[in-house]
């Protein structure tokens, strides 16, 4: 694993975001946890998005201390109408922002719908951070913002044992693109790969959007954390391995070797105006083809923009 170590005494964060308003979602997860501790370390002001606030604040506060910028908005990203007040939420108190970094992310075992008729994967892992993304539009046009999305190289291959064969990217019939809820369908329905999918769903919308908005300063980013010991992993490990689990998470980045990437992305001076791009980690990596399609994306972003204006 080509990993760089982080001492938990150093800053991730080089950068001083004095005066900055960043949002970052699943704030009390795994990597969601180090990313609002560094940027409140880096002194901005954080705007922490969690589907339990009370517990999420107190986590929080346990580590970045009484008096630091810090606000926790009550959010299930899993629905539309729980995306929609949160942007409402945010944009309301806070007309400029400057990071967005979209980490709330899930791994289903099975295939549920959420209430608004979407499979949750597709929900989750991409309807809640495009959904933010497009509604605070204005504000981090404001801002000339970065946005990074949190998103999984599971979108380059679904195998989950890669010891011999191929990589195998999830499909996506663009035809399932006329509406949401025909994406991540019941037929051949299998959870990792509905994952892969939504996270394909994200990479791919994301570079159609950081075309759009580069004119306006704002950079649109999406990144692979490598595989990072947090509460998705035991969700994603097959059943047959669960046993090993603790000896798996040993092998496996910490959450702050996981959020140095993401940091990095949203926070490095040497990125300032780098838009439109994928990143394994600290490297540019590619992405299925079908996701630099320019006719799919704009299918998608059309689809998905609907979803959130209606
Ligand atoms: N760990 C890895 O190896 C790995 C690899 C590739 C990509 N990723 C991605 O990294 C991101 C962070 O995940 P993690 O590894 O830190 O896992 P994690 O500890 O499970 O954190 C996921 C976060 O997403 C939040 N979330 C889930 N469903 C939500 C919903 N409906 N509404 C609002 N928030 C919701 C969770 O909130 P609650 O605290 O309320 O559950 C949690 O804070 C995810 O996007 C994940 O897909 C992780």
């Amino acid at each position: 694993m080509n990993a760089r170590r982080t001492r938990a005494a150093d800053p991730v964060v080089g950068a001083d975001l004095t005066g900055q308003v960043a949002v970052v979602t699943g704030a009390g997860g795994g990597m969601g946890r180090v990313v609002v501790d560094e940027l409140a370390r880096a002194g901005a002001h954080v705007v922490a998005v969690a589907r339990d606030a009370p517990r999420t604040e107190r986590l929080l506060r346990e580590t970045v201390g009484a008096h630091a910028g810090l606000e926790v908005v009550q959010a299930d990203l899993s629905l539309r109408q729980g995306v929609v007040d949160a942007a409402a939420a945010i944009g309301r108190r806070h007309a400029q922002v400057h990071l967005l970094v979209n980490n709330a992310g899930a791994h289903f075992p099975d295939r549920r719908l959420t209430p608004d008729g979407v499979e949750r994967h597709v929900a989750v892992d991409y309807l809640a951070g495009f959904g933010l993304t497009h509604l605070l539009q204005e504000n981090l046009v404001a801002a000339a913002a970065r946005v990074v999305h949190v998103a999984s190289d599971t979108l380059n291959d679904t195998r989950q044992v890669k010891v011999v064969g191929r990589a195998r990217p999830p499909r996506l019939d663009p035809a399932h693109l006329a509406d949401l809820t025909l994406l991540n369908p019941a037929d051949g329905f299998v959870a990792f790969e509905a994952y892969a999918r939504a996270k394909l769903l994200t990479v791919t919308s994301g570079y159609h959007v950081a075309r759009l908005l580069r004119p306006h300063g704002v950079t649109v980013n999406s990144v692979h954390p490598g595989i990072v010991a947090t509460g998705i992993i035991d969700d994603v490990v097959p059943p047959a391995l669960r046993p090993l689990g603790p000896l798996i998470r040993r092998a496996l980045l910490t959450p702050r070797d996981g959020a140095a990437a993401a940091l990095r992305l949203a926070t490095d001076p040497a990125l300032a105006g780098v838009t439109g791009r994928y990143y394994h980690r600290e490297r540019v990596a590619t992405t299925p083809d079908v996701s630099h399609d320019a006719a799919v994306q704009q299918r998608l972003h059309d689809v998905s923009a609907r979803w959130f204006d209606r």
